[in-house]
């Protein structure tokens, strides 16, 4: 169920002047036990919202293609539109660290001069770091990307890239060899130099497991809460991702996933606002006297057929 949001009182500038944050930084919080926060953004009132609240991670995730283009899933997002809406969210942040999604058919472990050029892309349109999906075939494709220069975080269990070979969006990890191979998984990532692992739809005592091996800190989204933070896709939180029809295909939003929570039911509050728009319209309650523009007595007097 929706939460009603506490009114904040920060102002869109309170990032303006705050320390950036920095991923030695997010290391940092790991040691220290002081969760990470981290939000999805695709445009640039988005993004300038998240990081007033004072966000320390922004991802302008491939879940773009499903809860803003409206694509089934995140294979047909091209590199193109993931850079409009990267070029969008940079202009709106200003502390958090910012992170870009590498899409579909960048990363595979054959793609390395792909992966690269894409990731250079990333970087030049305003990313701090490049994010990829992938199990431990992907590791020389990290470690040549980290060795460019650009930090890399990995992103295992759920990958919603791998849909079809996993058979849909499943939980992953959920037997004692599937859940070894997964922690395998993070500690070749992160001896291939990632600088963090998202850890997508697995059970919490494997979530908890490899965050504590790793020196890394681990991002969770469907994770649990041992992660050292969690992620939300924002449309998901803020009750604004349309799901799709009952009877088609599954899609990665058909359904609401467990792991979400709606702070805010923002498809209700739209379509009343726009219900009440429109009505108003009809009846010529809008607009109304305070959104006119008015001639002055005089100009009016002279007005033809005054
Ligand atoms: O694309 C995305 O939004 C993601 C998050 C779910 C972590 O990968």
């Amino acid at each position: 169920m929706a939460q009603t949001p506490r009114p904040s009182n920060k102002s869109l500038d309170s990032g303006a002047s705050a320390h950036r944050v920095t991923i030695p930084d997010l290391g940092n919080r790991k040691r220290d036990g002081d969760p990470i926060v981290a939000l999805t953004a695709y445009d640039y009132p988005s993004a300038a919202i998240v990081d007033a609240a004072g966000v320390d991670l922004v991802l302008v995730g491939d879940t773009l293609a499903s809860v803003v283009l409206g694509y089934e899933s995140t294979l047909p997002v091209s590199l193109d539109e993931m850079l409009v809406c990267l070029r969008a969210v940079r202009r709106g942040v200003r502390r958090a660290l910012l992170v870009a999604d590498l899409p579909f058919g960048y990363c595979h472990a054959d793609s390395s001069s792909s992966a690269l050029e894409a990731s250079v892309k990333f970087l030049k349109a305003g990313a701090q770091a490049v994010k990829l999906e992938g199990d431990k075939t992907r590791c020389p494709l990290v470690r040549q990307i980290v060795d460019a220069g650009i930090p890399v975080m990995g992103h295992i269990g759920l990958r919603p890239q791998a849909v079809h070979s996993m058979g849909g969006y499943r939980v992953q990890g959920k037997t004692s060899e599937a859940a070894t191979e997964l922690l395998d998984e993070a500690v070749a990532l992160e001896r291939a130099g990632a600088f963090a692992l998202v850890l997508e739809g697995v059970p919490a005592e494997v979530a908890g497991t490899i965050t504590r091996t790793l020196s890394i800190p681990t991002i969770g989204i469907g994770a649990g809460s041992n992660c050292d933070g969690q992620i939300l896709v924002l449309s998901d939180m803020l009750g604004l991702t349309v799901p799709a029809a009952p009877s088609g295909p599954e899609t990665l939003r058909a359904r609401k996933p467990r792991f979400v929570r709606e702070y805010l039911n923002l498809r209700e509050q739209i379509l009343g606002a726009v219900e009440n728009y429109a009505a108003d319209v009809r009846s010529r309650n809008f607009p109304g006297d305070k959104e006119t523009y008015r001639l002055s007595e005089a100009e009016s007097a002279r007005m033809p057929g005054s």
